[in-house]
């Protein structure tokens, strides 16, 4: 095996493990804010100044300058080469180092799907084929699921004991199970079901392949829930539970429900409301708002109605606010202390459980109910802290009707007309650009520096990428680096789970890679709103650049014909939108 390792699979690789487990299990670590913190492995010290950053997948010391990825950190703590810190993460995380030429990669997909199809089918048959079968059979009889939802949802049961599954497929399967996550490998060598005595619910893709699964006890042991370790075909953050379900039964769906748990959906759907799906132990993410509201115009969200609930919930109108373009609408229903869906429907019905969805509130009275509480709305300061406290999520929302109307109903809390509003609004992010100190108005440096900033803030927030629109347009523009750029947002737009140390194994040995790695080290300057403002700010600039540069080209032309005057009026159409802005 000596051919090049698959960049793809490098990609994956680091988007699987997570550096902190990978550092933490030989240097401890001490969690300090969003970082963690250590002496550093790499030089003495007394105080700690070893980092490390699990958003950007990332660790830096400040005392003597070592920085990298994980597989860095293992080349550099175990004195590992390359392929070897990249065989030891893969193990770590099931996968196989597949090579150029070898193919191993595209082997192993369908592979995947098809080992997990057949596990769902054989645990489906164990409710009347293992002994114990009957007695699963009536726990979810108790619980009030009815044998057609069972059926529907492919409910089944693993049976106790350690082998069965792998005996039931084969012992030539072993290697599939274990990249399954159907199996867990011994220290010893040997291999054993990771699902045992626990009802199980597939976790289905999009097209309906079985991608995981969810395992519940059936009596109060612990954990309660297990669910399938993330995988090449499983990634939590992505996948919500019952929605390939939810679309197989309701032809035209108009609204999608989301709640916590497995139960929750299966009792929902037991009582007729079919639109229900749930996100796996996660907080909800941009990733499973985007999913959701590429299918329906409205999403709903549950939560339990304590703090824990209006936590969560609040999460996820955080991570709901990229999402929010003009027509789409988010509403959050919160339940009644200690009621979940299941045990809710249970009692009210699918008519009662109804009526509390049309009662949902909306986004936009969640948000400012809750940072209302925050403040004296009845005082000046008051209403000048709410501003305040609105504007980075604010910023978060795309331009449109949506938050257009955010910006109103602020206005009507902080007693402001929406002009002075605005203005206010605007001169804060200029005071942002000014305490940011980008050295981006330097004569001729300057056209340099806006693709070196957006290189930058792409590289310590890669989420940004994907509120870039189509980067192909920045190709006229004939910058230095903006290849680079354009690859960039392209990558992270494929790949939205990408984070800083994706980007910089991605460029490890090209050109590219060591300049990266030093924009890297460099201490973010910036909050993470401010970062998307800047962002916003820079890339407005490369596209007025990019349209000042075609109308100079235009109006150059001595006899330009119909379409070349449409088009230039079309061009100054849009300029003006850049220039009208409040950047
Ligand atoms: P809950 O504990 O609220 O589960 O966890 P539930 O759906 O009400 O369970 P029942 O009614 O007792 O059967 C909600 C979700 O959190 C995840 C699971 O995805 C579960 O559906 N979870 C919970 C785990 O992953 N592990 C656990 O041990 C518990
Ligand atoms: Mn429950």
């Amino acid at each position: 095996m000596s051919g090049r390792i698959p960049q793809q699979f490098i990609d994956d690789l680091i988007s699987r493990v997570d550096i902190v487990e990978v550092i933490d299990a030989r240097v401890p670590l001490r969690k300090a804010g969003r970082e963690y913190v250590a002496r550093c492995p790499f030089h003495e010290e007394k105080t700690p100044s070893f980092t490390v950053s699990p958003d950007k997948q990332f660790y830096h010391c400040f005392g003597c300058g070592a920085h990298g990825t994980a597989i860095g950190f293992l080349m550099e703590y175990e004195h590992l080469d390359f392929p070897e810190a990249v065989a030891e993460l893969a193990a770590r995380v099931g996968l196989e180092v597949p090579r150029e030429g070898g193919g191993g990669q595209q082997r192993q997909e369908p592979d995947l799907h098809a080992v997990l199809q057949e596990a769902a089918a054989w645990y489906r048959r164990q409710f009347r084929e293992h002994p114990k079968g009957a007695q699963a059979a009536a726990y979810l009889k108790r619980r009030g699921v009815s044998g057609a939802i069972a059926a529907e949802y492919g409910l089944g049961y693993a049976p106790p004991g350690w082998d069965h599954l792998l005996r039931a497929l084969g012992p030539e399967r072993r290697a599939a199970l274990l990249a399954a996550g159907l199996s867990i490998e011994k220290s010893g060598g040997g291999v054993y079901d990771r699902f045992r005595d626990r009802i199980v619910f597939p976790i289905r893709d999009a097209r309906g392949r079985v991608v995981a699964f969810g395992g519940r006890v059936l009596g109060d042991e612990t954990p309660k829930y297990l669910n399938s370790p993330e995988t090449a075909v499983f990634h939590k953050g992505r996948m919500l539970y019952g929605l390939y379900e939810a679309r197989q039964a309701v032809r035209k769906l108009e609204r999608l429900l989301v709640v916590e748990g497995y139960m929750d959906v299966i009792q929902l759907a037991c009582h007729g409301i079919r639109y229900a799906c749930a996100t796996l132990g996660t907080a909800t993410t941009t990733q499973h708002v985007q999913a959701l509201f590429r299918l329906v115009p409205e999403v709903v969200f549950c939560f339990d109605g304590d703090r824990a609930g209006r936590e969560a919930a609040w999460r996820a109108l955080e991570n709901a606010l990229p999402a929010m373009t003009a027509g789409r609408q988010a509403r959050f229903l919160f339940l009644p202390e200690g009621e979940d869906p299941d045990s809710l429907v249970r009692k009210e019905n699918q008519e009662g459980f109804e009526a509390r969805i049309e009662k949902a509130v909306t986004l936009s009275t969640f948000f400012y109910d809750q940072l209302s509480r925050q403040v004296d709305i009845g005082s000046i300061d008051g209403r000048a802290r709410l501003v305040e406290l609105a504007r980075p999520y604010l910023s978060k929302i795309p331009r449109g009707v949506f938050r257009v109307m955010m910006l109103e109903r602020l206005a009507e809390l902080a007693r402001l007309d929406r002009d002075t509003l605005e203005a206010v609004l605007a001169q804060g992010q200029a005071g942002g650009l000014r305490a940011a100190q980008i050295p981006a108005r330097r004569g001729k440096g300057r056209q340099l520096s806006l693709v070196r900033q957006a290189v930058t803030l792409l590289l310590h927030a890669p989420q940004l990428a994907a509120e870039a629109g189509d980067p192909q347009r920045f190709r006229a523009l004939a910058l230095p680096g903006i290849e680079l750029l354009i690859e960039m947002l392209e990558l992270l737009q494929e790949n939205p789970q990408f984070t800083t140390g994706n980007l910089l194994e991605h460029w490890r040995g090209h050109s590219h890679g060591a300049h990266l790695a030093r924009l890297a080290r460099e201490p973010q300057p910036l909050g993470p709103e401010d970062m998307a403002r800047e962002f916003a700010q820079v890339l407005a600039r490369l596209d007025r650049q990019r349209l000042v540069q075609e109308i100079e080209h235009l109006s150059r032309q001595p006899d330009l014909d119909e379409s070349g005057k449409a088009r230039l009026k079309a061009l100054l159409l849009e300029r003006r939108k850049f220039d009208d802005r409040p950047l």
